[in-house]
């Protein structure tokens, strides 16, 4: 589809971009006193929420509160924000109550009460889940029904081109709807708020769990529009993704049940490597697998969950249908046979810099969910508090646009680097696979000087690029891939200024932490 000239303006009181599990929240949450437009690029509820596998993280009862808040702290290796952590924990209970409300009827056990599942890193079970491992799944089918019900007027196939910003204030957003001919016609919705909520950019990898949505398109409009971000160089692997034809997720909550990893020898390396053994953090297992594949010339290793069943008391497809499904597609049975795994990429903590309300640098504009950076997450997310946050602070910028305070500001402990950057979409000078496999060698899993020096002037256009007119006629994928590239230039330039390793980010070349972790924010200046 291409861009064509605009049409007159649409006004509305809030505009939510994007449609997992923060958007779809937030727009319901704003639709009971507001008028809300929800703008999403394909379809209602067809983001990475709808992969989640495992679950949300909840504290299980008032006395689980501070053991949540200091797992996700210990998790986030000392960069996580101590008060936000402690907000999103302690609110976690009544978002999950709201959102059995509205349909997401969680597994039970025998006694009646929810189940609680266990991943990585948690002191104590406290993951519910749905329907064994299609937890995201359900919540998406719920909160999208939820939103049809409403009074949201929801724009599907509707691709964000660029947020509009008058006098410092972000006033609406520039958005390429299909016309009656198929071609894109442009079209300006101007509201008193608008609510980022477009997730992630696992395209940035050649290897993901994500879904081909994930092009980093709230990311890169609102780095445009002059918003700050932060700790981008924080990417998390997951160490499970099938190595298979067809790759997909594995969920962390397999190990949780009791499943090992193997190393291609057979050899269970991970209680060599830590104590916690496969419920080590994300990026100390992630590592660990990499290291174990580089010691056998590459081959995945193998999550053996041949013991499941027995561990629980019910087969394995029972408790996992999802997982058990796509591998018996693809030819495997996870009851008799280990299956190879890889790292790849997952989840980007870093993000559009907000406040704990999800309010960013720019007037008018707030962020919930994988786009935004809370500081929650830290250096390394916990397992399955990203669904967790999503909700938390889908609700709450709704709570905050009232105030409408001042913008968020990096507090005097962080440090702030200022980028030279355009305000418009410019054309990317290199194929999107190109992209993606100098990321994954030079910023994945381990990182050192000279492979980031590559990845830079690989990113770094020759000559001077091509500017992408919003009226122009420009087929989505090539927006995609301008936003692809300078997610991209913006995580290179933040994993080459932090020379220390801490949780996600390894330096091969300074593998010490600092004495003092401290966030890193980047933010545009004009060129
Ligand atoms: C998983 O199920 O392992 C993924 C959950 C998450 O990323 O939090």
């Amino acid at each position: 589809m291409s861009a064509l000239s605009g049409s007159p303006a649409e006004r509305t009181d809030v505009l939510v971009v994007g449609a997992g599990i923060a958007g779809l929240t937030a727009a319901l949450e704003a639709a009971r006193t507001r008028s809300v437009v929800l703008v999403t690029k394909t379809s209602l509820g067809d983001g990475s929420t709808h992969y989640a596998q495992g679950g949300i993280a909840v504290a299980s009862g008032r006395d689980d509160v501070a053991a949540h808040v200091a797992d996700t702290l210990a998790a986030g290796a000392g960069l996580a924000v101590p008060a936000a952590v402690q907000a999103l924990c302690a609110a976690g209970p009544e978002a999950v109550r709201v959102l059995a409300e509205r349909g997401v009827a969680f597994d039970r056990g025998d006694d009646g009460h929810w189940s609680l599942g266990l991943e990585a890193a948690h002191s104590r079970p406290r993951i519910l889940h749905v329907d064994g491992d299609r937890t995201g799944a359900a919540i998406s089918a719920a909160l999208s029904a939820a939103v049809r019900r409403s009074d949201v007027d929801v724009r599907e196939q509707a691709f964000l081109a660029d947020l509009v910003v008058e006098d410092g204030r972000v006033v609406g957003a520039d958005v390429l709807l299909p016309g009656p001919d198929g071609r894109d016609v442009r079209r300006r919705f101007l509201a008193s708020a608008v609510v980022l909520a477009t997730g992630g950019a696992g395209q940035l990898f050649s290897r993901t769990t994500n879904p081909a949505v994930a092009t980093a398109d709230g990311l890169a409009a609102a780095w445009r529009a002059g918003a700050d971000v932060s700790d981008l160089e924080m990417y998390q692997f997951h160490p499970t993704a099938a190595a298979l034809p067809r790759p997909f997720l594995v969920s962390e909550a397999v190990r949780g049940e009791g499943a090992v990893l193997l190393d291609a020898t057979g050899h269970r390396f991970m209680p060599d490597v830590d104590p916690r053994a496969e419920l080590a953090p994300r990026d100390v297992v992630a590592r660990a697998i990499a290291a174990a594949m580089g010691r056998t010339g590459g081959r995945p290793v193998l999550l053996d969950a041949t013991g499941v069943s027995a561990r629980l008391g019910t087969p394995f497809a029972q408790r996992f249908p999802g997982i058990s499904a796509l591998c018996r597609e693809q030819g495997l049975d996870p009851e008799t046979d280990p299956v190879p795994v890889t790292p790849a990429a997952h989840y980007w903590m870093g993000g559009v810099r907000t406040d704990a309300a999800g309010r960013t640098s720019l007037p008018g504009l707030w962020a919930a969910g994988e786009v935004a950076c809370t500081g929650v997450h830290g250096a390394n997310r916990l397992a399955s508090n990203s669904l967790l946050e999503a909700l938390v602070t889908g609700g709450r910028v709704v709570a905050d646009l009232d105030a409408d305070g001042p913008p968020a500001q990096p507090g005097p402990d962080e440090d702030v680097r200022t980028v030279a950057g355009p305000a418009a979409t410019v054309a990317a000078h290199l194929p999107r696979r190109d992209l993606q496999a100098a990321l994954w060698e030079h910023t994945g899993l381990v990182r050192e000087a000279a492979g980031l020096a590559v990845a830079t002037k690989l990113l770094t256009p020759e000559e001077e690029p091509v500017t992408l007119d919003a009226a122009a006629e420009v087929h989505r994928g090539t927006r995609e891939d301008a936003n692809l590239l300078l997610a991209g230039q913006l995580l290179v330039t933040a994993a080459t200024a932090r020379e220390d390793s801490l949780g996600a980010h390894h330096r091969s070349d300074h593998p010490a932490p600092p004495r003092a972790a401290r966030r890193l924010t980047l933010r545009r200046t004009p060129c």
